[in-house]
Formats: C-alpha cells, structure tokens, sequence
C-alpha cells in the first residue's frame, strides 16, 4: 500500500505526530549531553519536533529536516526557530549532490517504519551516502506497530526484526553497530516496541 504523505499532512490525518520530540531522542541526550555534533540529518522530519530538538544542542551546528511532504516542510518551516536548523522537501532515494557525505550524525525516528519494506536496503543506501564516514546514525527503530486494529501488511508502519536491522545496516559493511538498547522513554502506547540503535557509517 502506497501513502500519499502530502495528503496525510493536508487533511490532519497524521496519528504519528505527538507534537513534541520522540521520548528515545530526550533520553539519549541526557546519556550523552555532548556526543551529537557538527551538520545533523533528519529523514522523514514530519513537523520537525525532532529538528528543533536537535537543534538546541550544544554541540550541533545545523540541523536539516527533511520531507518529502511539501505541506509537512511548509508546517515545519512555520514553527518558530530555535537554533541552526532548516527544513527542505525531497525523496530520500533521490538525494541531491549538496546531500552526500555532508552530515555528521543523522536521526531516524518513524522513517524506515514508514517506506515501503521492498525500500529498506535503499534506505540503508541513502543513510550511507549522506553521512560521512565515521559519521553516526542514531535512530529509534519501531519493531513491533501491530495492535488488533493495524496488522502485518495493512501498510505503515512496518515492523521489523532486531536480528533484520543489525543485519540489513553491518551485512554489506556500510554500517557497524555501536550501541544498542530498548528505550525506557517511548510515548505511550510505544513502550518496549522500540529498538535505539547507533550505527557507525564505515
Ligand atoms: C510516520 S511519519 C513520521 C514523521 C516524523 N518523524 C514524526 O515522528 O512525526 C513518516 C514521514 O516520512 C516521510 N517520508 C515518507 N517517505 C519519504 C521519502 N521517500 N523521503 C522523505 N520523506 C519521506 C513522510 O512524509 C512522513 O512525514
């Protein structure tokens, strides 16, 4: 199943937005109050909650939400500025040139849950592009979005397997894991269906 993201955003039909930044990010940096640093990426960035929390941090010097829902980037562009941070509409398996090797640390949150599963290594293609090496990708992957109402296969999100995702970003040796662990902060309704991953790019 196919989602038109744009229409989602235009008729507030958008369950996955909870108006504030995920609870993993919030509990991450009070782990590592001075490790995100330098250019930050943010695939999927929705209304930015994520882009503007990054953006506070001390160490980082611009944050880029990026969407490919023109209305999801011009909600996000309207919400007051908190730092370096600037949002732009695109396709993420079609990354402009000013994109590659460019960012320093990238943000996953409720991105790779969202692509069509038959695009996961394309994701893991396009990560690896954009971030230098060395560069990390922090993310906090959705394992399990199935209740009675939202089944396999019904469409987003998609759930994945711990043992899918080490293998899918360290298999082809474009990633190496770094860090691993269940969120003890997740929104509700999240808690324990979610998998925090750091991920270096080699
Ligand atoms: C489930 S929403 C999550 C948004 C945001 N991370 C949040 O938690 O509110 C998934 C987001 O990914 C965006 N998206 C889907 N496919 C994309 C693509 N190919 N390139 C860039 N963004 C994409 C959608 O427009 C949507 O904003």
């Amino acid at each position: 199943m196919s989602v038109n993201w744009d229409q989602q955003y235009h008729e507030e039909q958008t369950p996955w937005d909870k108006g504030a930044p995920a609870p993993p990010l919030l509990e991450w940096f009070e782990a590592h109050p001075l490790e995100i640093q330098g250019r930050v990426f943010v695939p999927g960035c929705g209304l930015g909650h994520d882009v503007r929390a990054i953006a506070t941090r001390p160490e980082v010097t611009e944050v880029i939400g990026f969407d490919i829902s023109p209305r999801a980037i011009d909600l996000a562009s309207s919400l007051p500025r908190v730092g370096v941070e600037y949002y732009e509409t695109g396709d993420l398996f079609a990354l402009g040139a000013h994109h590659l090797a460019a960012y320093d640390w990238a943000w996953e949150h409720t991105c790779f849950c969202a692509i069509p599963i038959d695009l996961r290594e394309a994701y893991v293609e396009a990560m690896h592009s954009a971030l230098k090496p060395g560069g990390c990708l922090l993310g906090a992957f959705y394992l399990n979005p199935y209740d009675d109402e939202h089944q396999p296969g019904d469409g987003p999100p998609h759930g994945s397997t711990l043992d899918e995702l080490i293998d899918r970003f360290t298999a082809s040796e474009k990633f190496s894991l770094s860090e691993s662990y269940i969120p003890t902060r997740s929104y509700p309704g999240r808690e324990g269906l979610e998998q925090v991953l750091r991920l270096v790019r080699n």
